[in-house]
């Protein structure tokens, strides 16, 4: 370690291997009586140097004192230590660049639909107007009406996602499960593709009072909705179909079927992970994103194959303990 024999230590000073020596290494011309440790430099005999930790501890009897120093080689250790702490800001850096890339992702996912929207009624409205046919103003303050709740919601989306950030989640609050599926509903089928679609709503859940957010039970059950749209794009009688029941005292169950194309093999084990995708034009998030919020609401959330063909997308939510509450 010192590149020293054996000989040349033997009755010398530990000074000649430790730095310049402090000045509590003897008090009142000692080895300092108690335990002493300290970093500092070892000195090799070609006097090359290396950071080191030095311990010393005093062992007195009645008639003698025994020293024992630890010398430690703290060059490598140092270095280890280095490496962790950079592996680990290039972690936290990686890891804040993730976030980032997926909020990105999960605000041009949402922002997809309401934008879409405001651009078909946009295009509606200026046929409307270029139409010989004269049109009242109703029929055009209608379809403005369309793209103001479709504006009002982006913004709200986008709002909602900074809360999201800057406080680690939206505010919850007791909403009533079943009110917050019917408008759902109703947004996710507001538009073009509504068109052909026969839907069902069949509410049996006596007890439906839920403290969430808003604003993600509606993101979730929109993108099951939009999801069940997709697979049924060339599908006869197209049929969507959305229960809700009571699984226990303090459980709702709100179910999503379809008769569409049935969820395909290759992504059967792996639907709820992020960008897994099998259109074209598809990003992959939604299910990634609305497992993490049910998830987050201490609920659970599954897909699977229909036996009559089409699939069926469940989650559960935990409910405000009390009597029924239906409204
Ligand atoms: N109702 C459904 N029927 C059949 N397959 C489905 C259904 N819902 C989801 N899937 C399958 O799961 C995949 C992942 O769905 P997810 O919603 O996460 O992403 P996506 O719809 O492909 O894209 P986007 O991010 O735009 O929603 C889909 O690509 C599809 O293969
Ligand atoms: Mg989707």
């Amino acid at each position: 370690m010192f590149g020293y024999e054996e000989q040349e230590i033997i009755g010398n000073d530990i000074g000649l291997l430790w730095g310049p020596r402090p000045s509590e290494f003897r008090s009142n011309g000692r080895w300092a009586t108690r335990g002493w440790s300290r970093r500092g430099t070892a000195i090799r005999k070609d006097g090359t140097s290396f950071p080191a930790a030095l311990t010393m501890v005093t062992d007195r009897t009645a008639t003698d004192a025994f020293t024992t120093a630890v010398l430690q080689d703290l060059g490598a250790g140092d270095d280890a230590e280095r490496q962790v702490q950079e592996l680990q800001s290039e972690l936290a850096r990686l890891a804040r660049l993730n976030e980032l890339g997926e909020m990105a992702s999960t605000l041009a996912h949402e922002l997809t639909q309401p934008l879409a929207a405001i651009a078909n009624y946009s295009q509606g409205c200026s046929r409307l107007m270029a139409s010989e046919h004269t049109q009242t103003g109703e029929q055009l303050q209608n379809v403005l009406q369309e793209i103001t709740q479709h504006a009002l919601r982006a913004g709200d989306i986008i709002r909602h996602l900074r809360e999201f950030i800057t406080r680690g989640g939206g505010e919850k609050r007791l909403e009533h499960i079943q009110q917050l599926t019917e408008e759902a509903m109703k947004l996710a089928l507001m538009g073009s593709r509504l068109a052909g679609i026969e839907t069902e709503l069949c509410f049996e859940a006596k007890r439906d009072l839920a403290l969430v957010d808003r604003i993600q039970i509606e993101q979730v059950l929109m993108n099951l909705i939009r999801n069940a749209i997709e697979a049924m794009d060339s599908i006869e009688d197209p049929k969507l179909t959305i229960t809700t029941r009571n699984e226990s005292d303090n459980t709702i169950v709100v179910e999503v079927s379809d008769t569409g194309s049935g969820i395909s093999a290759e992504v059967e084990g792996v639907l709820f992970r992020p960008f897994v995708s099998s259109k074209p034009r598809g990003l992959g998030i939604g299910l990634a994103m609305s497992k993490r919020i049910i998830e987050a609401h201490g609920g659970r959330i599954n897909g699977r194959r229909r036996a009559c063909g089409g699939s069926t997308f469940t989650f559960s939510l935990p409910l405000k303990e009390g009597p029924p509450h239906v409204q």
